[in-house]
């Protein structure tokens, strides 16, 4: 322990101002720690002061002590103003640190939307799916065998040429962009057992030049279903449905006779719009028609016991009936304005 300092009033004025000066210079509430511990904790002036009032004479006693006591004492109140002042002044800067303006304009990342054609596929496939049938995937690049020659599509087929067809180097994989999504039929068949019911929505791709009306990539859905004792009365009723679910209630389709190579009998589908803009219509829709025995024969199902049917139509041409739009290339774009007006759909 240090030894107690005699007494005088000038020394404990000196320490007094000392202590007055350190607080009053200190600026934040650590640096106050560090000045009340060196002018008011042990060991400080003031402290050795206030024991060395043991030795003094009994006859200053009382007069000494005062002295001390009330250094002390200003010194104390001293550092518990300034304390407060302080407290106030860090809690005025931390408040003005997190200060936020409510009033201000955010400045937001914007939004994206789903695309309508894939908010219409994921539509479409959910009525399939409430009817039961599963939602079918193939492969974008395809093997040539799937998307023509399971398909009954002979090797001339004019579909075939180069001259629609985007073919993938080099030629001996016999890779393609898929022209279709029937080659989904196939691989539904493949990798499933009898009965099936399954739609395919999905891109397909042909060499046709981006316009009002063609887009080189466009989307279609497939269905296949295969089963015992299915005919075109299935066929029709499950288009119907298909097209009073998309068009409203009073939508109608209409099968006129057609040709595919893996369907027969083929038929072009229209619908009957009752709501379209300018006036009911029929539209072409897609293509359909009951699996051709080859095509089963293809997929290693035997066509005495099961049969069925199959359709294909175009997604843009059913969002372009649904909402009356006209050129293809807003599909395309990716111009968010476009896809807005769709809303959101989560
Ligand atoms: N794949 C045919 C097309 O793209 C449509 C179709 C599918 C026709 C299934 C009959 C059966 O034109």
């Amino acid at each position: 322990m240090s030894e107690p300092t005699p007494i005088t009033p000038e020394g404990v004025e000196q320490a007094v101002s000392e202590a007055l000066a350190a607080v009053a210079e200190a600026a934040t509430v650590s640096e106050l720690k560090q000045a009340r511990s060196a002018h008011a904790g042990e060991g400080s002036p003031l402290a050795r002061f206030n024991q060395g009032l043991r030795s003094v004479p009994n006859d200053q006693k009382a007069a000494l002590g005062k002295l001390v006591g009330q250094a002390r004492g200003r010194v104390n109140a001293a550092i518990a103003d300034r304390e407060a002042e302080l407290a106030v002044a860090e809690e005025a800067a931390r408040l003005a640190a997190e200060a936020l303006d409510v009033t201000a304009v955010p400045s937001r990342a914007r939004v994206g939307s789903r695309h309508p054609l894939s908010i219409l596929m994921e539509r479409m496939g959910d009525i399939f799916i409430g009817m039961g049938w599963e939602i079918g995937e193939g492969p974008e690049v395809e093997n040539e065998w799937f998307n023509f020659d399971a398909l009954n599509m002979d090797a001339d087929h004019p579909a075939r040429s180069d001259q629609d067809t985007f073919y993938l180097a080099p030629e001996e994989r016999h890779l393609l962009l898929r022209t279709q999504t029937s080659p989904v039929q196939i691989r539904s068949l493949l990798g499933r057992e009898l009965p099936v019911y399954v739609v395919s929505p999905g891109k397909t791709f042909r060499k046709d030049e981006l316009d009002a009306t063609h887009l080189p990539v466009f989307h279609q859905i497939e269905g296949i279903a295969i089963d015992r004792g299915l005919t075109m009365a299935h066929l029709r009723g499950t288009l119907e449905h298909l097209a009073r679910a998309m068009f409203g209630a009073g939508a109608q389709i209409r099968l006129r006779p057609n040709y595919f190579p893996f369907t027969e009998p083929s038929a072009e589908m229209d619908v009957w719009q009752p709501n379209a803009k300018g006036g009911a219509r029929w539209v072409e829709w897609g293509g359909c028609g009951m699996v051709n025995p080859n095509v089963l024969r293809a997929a290693g199902v035997d066509p005495d016991e099961y049969q069925g049917f199959a359709f294909g139509l175009g997604i843009e041409r059913t969002l372009q009936f649904r909402n009356d739009l006209n050129d293809m290339r807003d599909f395309a774009e990716g111009d968010i304005r476009f896809s807005q007006q769709f809303g959101m759909v989560i």
